[in-house]
């Protein structure tokens, strides 16, 4: 019997880490444009840390996560998110008192047993950014452009920012009652999930994705209506200076977010190429998480974008032809062939040889799979007149070179 990978992990092949590469250096570069800073940060956390941060009463918390034993029995959770671990390890390594402003990013595997579609897996790939020590509306603005520039960088088009505002914890709970009111009159309507956790968390509704959840609150009063002065006017802020800095962004006044930490801006960029999962990068503010699990009070912005989504995005058609293939055709030239393609090599230039086989012709429609751009022929008459053939595989012409001509054609 064949091993096979589990259900919801996959296998990032040869053919799609070219685009990782590519989303992962616009993420790096445009980040440390904005200051940020990369933390890596573990795969494994105490179970507790997640249950305290993301909340007891979330999908995510209450059947999603990967949680085990340790060989001394102490609960442990494959991380699911990375906003806790990188709050945890900047409480616990005192990162506030070495940048007072604290502007980190991490890439990596995150967990969640989910029910695997196209876009949603059981391991999947973030690149988060965390700003720790600001609560300007300017900080959710400035990073909400980052966020853009990095999408625009990494050649993802199309997409579309929803922005909203949770409030805060003096004005949230006079909506909390609002919906819970309303939520009341549709029990009849509302998901078995969503009835059992009305009283516990109400706003959970408006985030579930079944549709007779989605139909029941549709008409469901805006949290927008409920915000209390001084939320309002950091979402104004937050508003204006997205205009000011050029980002368009439309709001959705029924975005909860599927994590309980945030408050006041929450946001989702989505995309219609994805099916039923369109949100490719999300996030908002989560003013007391630091707090909460044992830190200073620390107000605090990020988001987190999923790779495989991102990945989906871009078209993996134009594969650049940048490689040379050496093909030696005879048992000679295979030493020739080691050495010149160490030379090419040592011009910076991809170079790979093919060394197994003699027939030139299957050597030669392997090397056009390879997407080689030259191929550098050696038989016995180059041997003897020692000369290589280089062969343009878009054009199909030859030519021969001496050894000093070859390094500077190529
Ligand atoms: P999240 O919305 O749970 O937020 O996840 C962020 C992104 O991760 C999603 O928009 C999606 O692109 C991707 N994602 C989530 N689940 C899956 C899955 N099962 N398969 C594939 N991709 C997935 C967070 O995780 C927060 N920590 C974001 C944040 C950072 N908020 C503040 N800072």
């Amino acid at each position: 019997m064949k091993i096979t990978a589990i259900r919801g992990f996959k296998d990032i092949l040869p053919k799609e880490t070219l685009q990782w590469q590519k989303i992962e250096e616009s993420a790096k570069n445009t980040f440390s444009r904005f200051a940020f800073k990369e933390i890596k940060l573990p795969i494994i956390e105490k179970t507790s840390l997640f249950k305290r941060s993301i909340g007891e009463t979330t999908d995510i918390v209450e059947k999603e996560m990967y949680t085990f034993l340790d060989r001394k029995e102490e609960s442990l959770t494959l991380r699911p998110e990375g906003t806790a671990p990188c709050v945890r390890a900047y409480i616990e390594n005192n990162l506030n008192t070495e940048y007072p402003v604290t502007k980190l990013y991490y890439f990596g595997p995150m967990f969640r047993y989910e029910r695997p579609q196209k876009g949603r897996y059981r391991q999947f790939y973030q690149i988060g950014a965390e700003v720790f020590g600001s609560a300007s509306a300017r900080t959710d603005a400035e990073t909400l452009l980052m966020a853009q520039e990095f999408l625009n960088e990494a050649g993802i088009k199309n997409t579309v920012l929803n922005i909203n505002s949770l409030g805060c914890k003096n004005c949230r709970p006079t909506y909390r009652e609002t919906l819970l009111k309303f939520l009341k009159t549709k029990t009849d309507e509302l998901c078995e999930n969503c009835v059992r956790r009305i009283d516990d968390n109400p706003l959970r509704a408006l985030d579930c994705k079944a549709s007779t959840c989605i139909e029941a609150t549709e008409d469901a009063p805006s949290i927008l209506e409920s915000l209390c002065a001084d939320c309002d006017t950091h979402f104004e802020e937050v508003k204006k200076t997205l205009k000011t800095l050029d980002v368009d962004y439309e709001i959705n006044h029924r975005m909860v977010r599927g994590l309980d930490y945030y408050n006041r801006t929450t946001f989702e960029v989505v995309s219609d190429k994805l099916g039923a999962q369109n949100t490719v990068l999300a996030g908002g503010r989560y003013d007391s998480l630091v707090k909460d699990l044992g830190g200073m009070d620390t107000p605090c912005f990020g988001f987190a974008a999923g790779m495989e989504r991102l990945a989906l995005l871009l078209d993996n058609d134009n594969q650049e032809r940048d490689l040379t293939v050496i093909i030696p055709i005879c048992e000679e030239a295979q030493e020739k062939a080691s050495i010149i393609a160490k030379k090419i090599r040592e011009l910076g230039k991809k170079t790979h040889v093919e060394y197994d086989g003699k027939n030139l012709k299957k050597k030669l429609t392997r090397a056009n799979k390879l997407l080689a751009r030259n191929a550098v022929i050696i038989g016995e008459d180059e041997i003897e007149k020692n000369i290589f053939l280089l062969r343009d595989m878009e054009k199909g012409t030859q030519e021969t070179y001496t050894e000093k001509e070859l390094l500077k054609v190529i």
